[in-house]
């Protein structure tokens, strides 16, 4: 096993060591700085993730092609990230895997915050062989976060026209090898959140970074949220997202729903209601 892990680890390291090296420079070799510090230790800045373990990420060939496409179109939601190397990748992974987990649920998929479609893209491609494969709608500006309805504080973290370097085209593009498996609401939520989306959602990722529309996306979809559905909140932890903590945490209270927080920090929530009988 360790004589398995130990020549990535080591790639891995000389990679980073190189880099810092390269850095006075500009330049950078690894396209991503996600590291094996010495084959056990595991190390995401951009997931805020130090671990034990080796993610199985770092193995699977699906997801790491999906993370070379998505670096050669330059959709990472972090952009200042990206270009110190380092990207979000347990999120993506966690996402990609909770799709395939949601395959067997009645319904598709739908994201609230799309940005330039990374997520999307990983759960679209992680369930890609699978028969009746679902689709996904997306629900965003394409325009960047709008100031309407925004908290003091989300203001103060900077938020305001944060993700405007996007647009449904560009998307579009990044997706394009998923077809008619993709659908776009462009728009400002509330507005798009109407009669035409899907009847069933087998699992949402809300990811909008605002409290409000977070709030009206979830008011929106729970009536459509499938028995067994996943709901994954991609900001539930981080710092900077104190406000729309309060909403989803009062909004599951009330549905007497667990959100499990994972050490990535986003939260987690199945749809497992006990039906009255
Ligand atoms: C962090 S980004 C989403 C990142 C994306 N999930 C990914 O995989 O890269 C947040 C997105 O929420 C969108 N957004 C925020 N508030 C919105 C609203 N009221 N209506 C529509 N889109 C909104 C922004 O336009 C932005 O693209």
């Amino acid at each position: 096993m360790i004589k398995r892990l130990l020549p990535t680890a080591a790639k891995d390291v000389g990679k980073n060591l190189l880099d810092v090296m390269l850095a006075p420079l500009g330049w950078k070799i690894a396209p991503q700085r996600s590291v094996v510090l010495d084959g056990h230790w595991y190390h995401s800045p951009v997931d805020g993730v130090v671990s034990r373990h080796r993610p199985p990420s770092l193995d699977d060939e699906r997801f790491q092609q999906a993370v070379r496409h998505l670096s050669k179109r330059n959709a990472f939601s972090d952009l200042d990230a990206a270009v110190r190397g380092e990207v979000v990748l347990q999120r993506l992974y966690i996402a990609g895997q909770l799709a395939k987990t949601a395959h067997g649920v009645a319904g598709d998929f739908v994201e609230f915050g799309t940005y330039r479609g990374a997520t999307a893209y990983c759960m679209l491609s992680a369930t890609r062989d699978l028969p009746h494969a679902k689709s996904i709608t997306l629900y965003d500006t394409f325009a960047g976060i709008p100031t309407e309805g925004m908290t003091a504080h989300e203001r103060d973290v900077g938020l305001t026209n944060a993700y405007s370097e996007t647009s449904a085209d560009m998307v579009q593009e990044n997706l394009s090898e998923f077809g008619a498996r993709v659908h776009f609401r462009p728009g400002m939520i509330p507005e798009t959140l109407d009669s035409t989306g899907p009847q069933q959602i087998a699992m949402m990722h809300v990811d909008l970074n605002l409290a409000q529309p977070t709030l009206d996306a979830l008011r929106w979809a729970l009536p459509r949220w499938s028995p067994g559905g996943i709901c994954l909140l991609d900001d539930y932890l981080w710092e900077g997202y104190e406000d729309q903590r309060q909403c989803v945490d009062a909004f599951f209270r009330d549905q007497q729903l667990t959100i499990i927080a994972i050490p990535t920090g986003q939260g987690l929530v199945l749809n497992q209601q006990i039906s009255p009988t």
